[in-house]
């Protein structure tokens, strides 16, 4: 589930998410609490973490595991210790891990490793939110791949504020 600006980018540069309070979405429901509901688990890079450890509150109540090879337990505030492991796994064998813990939906946030877990055909569906503004530059939720990855359009749902959501199945994955 991802907020993306309609050139395709889901944080500045600098990692700042400001774009996204410029619409007036407060009396909008994009289903964050449903979907969050409907996962075991969420699987994040370290980028995402320090947007998120920089909100101050945590707003996760899923275990989280982060995908870092420079970031430890100890870069936490202990109050977190126990809520976030980190992992230097590969997506496929994350996922074999995930299969043994009865795991059986994850929600993968970030920009690089969704790019890595889509590379690896463990994207099952995407929730992408289309943001009426063009940030020109910044960080990219899509990247090259090594061939065509087919999608279905589930489900197209426009809002007053201007943002669209939109739901999409991953062929083959
Ligand atoms: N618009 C939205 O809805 C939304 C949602 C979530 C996040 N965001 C923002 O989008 C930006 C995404 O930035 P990003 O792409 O740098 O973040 P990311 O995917 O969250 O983190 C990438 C980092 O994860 C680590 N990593 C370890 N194993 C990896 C693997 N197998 N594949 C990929 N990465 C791996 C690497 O850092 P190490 O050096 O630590 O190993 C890598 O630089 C962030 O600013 C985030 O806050 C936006």
């Amino acid at each position: 589930m991802m907020a993306m600006s309609l050139d395709g980018f889901v944080a500045r540069k600098d990692h700042t998410l400001d774009w996204l309070n410029k619409q007036p979405t407060e009396n909008e429901d994009h289903g964050f609490f449903a979907f969050m509901d409907s996962v075991d688990a969420l699987v994040m890079g370290s980028g995402s973490l320090r947007t998120v450890l920089g909100f101050g509150d945590w707003p996760y109540l899923k275990p989280v595991i982060t995908l870092s090879r420079t970031m430890t337990k100890q870069d936490l505030p202990e109050h977190l210790q126990d809520k976030i492991t980190f992992s230097t796994e590969s997506p496929e064998a994350l996922w074999s891990i995930f299969g043994k813990r009865g795991y059986k939906r994850i929600y993968v946030d970030g920009g690089a490793v969704i790019r890595s877990f889509l590379q690896a055909g463990l994207i099952q569906d995407m929730k992408i939110t289309v943001v009426p503004i063009l940030l020109g530059n910044g960080i990219r939720l899509f990247g090259e791949t090594a061939g065509d990855i087919d999608l279905e359009l589930t489900s197209a749902t426009p809002f007053p504020s201007g943002l669209v959501d939109l739901h999409y199945t991953v062929k083959g994955a």
